[in-house]
């Protein structure tokens, strides 16, 4: 079955993708604000579905004109390694430089923990052509995050 790639605001999907990843999202607490932040308007929703089936979801806020920060990426635990990852960060890459932006960042768990899920996910940003930045303590919890960017087409 093909993915599909939606603009719909699922929140109980959300939850279902979440809950299948343990390793990645294990604080109820920031879980709960991630599914609250699929019905906030200010952040661009994506999901991606395998027939019915919603296996993946993206969330994107456009910080300025040239730049956005991908604030959630999530792909069913059952999914992982088939191509709905890349999907969703392809459709909000390619619309976000139809729509005139030049960067998008990730903040995400740094080198710095020794963590073998995080080390896969950045593994995954580095293919999808994001760049290590920064990496800074203490910014969005308690351990080491990385920013990393892609460069997008867009002319400057
Ligand atoms: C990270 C994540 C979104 C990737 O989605 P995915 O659908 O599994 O990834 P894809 O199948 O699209 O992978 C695309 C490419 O990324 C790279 N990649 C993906 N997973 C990888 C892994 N575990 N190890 C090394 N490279 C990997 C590969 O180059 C892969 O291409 P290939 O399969 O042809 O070799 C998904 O695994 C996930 O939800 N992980 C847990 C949550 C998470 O880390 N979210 C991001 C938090 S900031």
């Amino acid at each position: 079955m093909p993915i599909t790639l939606s603009a719909v605001r699922d929140p109980d999907a959300a939850r279902a993708i979440l809950d299948s990843l343990p390793e990645w999202f294990g604080i109820p607490e920031a879980n709960d604000g991630y599914v609250r932040d699929v019905s906030d308007e200010g952040l661009n929703c994506l999901f991606a579905h395998d027939g019915e089936r919603p296996v993946g979801v993206a969330l994107v806020r456009r910080h300025f004109p040239r730049s956005a920060e991908l604030h959630l990426l999530a792909v069913c635990a059952d999914a992982h390694r088939s191509g709905v990852g890349s999907a969703l960060v392809e459709r909000v890459a390619a619309d976000l430089t139809a729509d005139g932006a030049s960067f998008l960042t990730v903040h995400t768990v740094g080198p710095s923990l020794d963590h073998e899920p995080y080390r896969r996910t950045r593994a995954f940003y580095t293919a999808m052509g994001f760049v290590p930045l920064e990496e800074h303590h203490r910014l969005d919890w308690d351990g080491p995050t990385i920013i990393m960017v892609r460069p997008l087409d867009t002319p400057a």
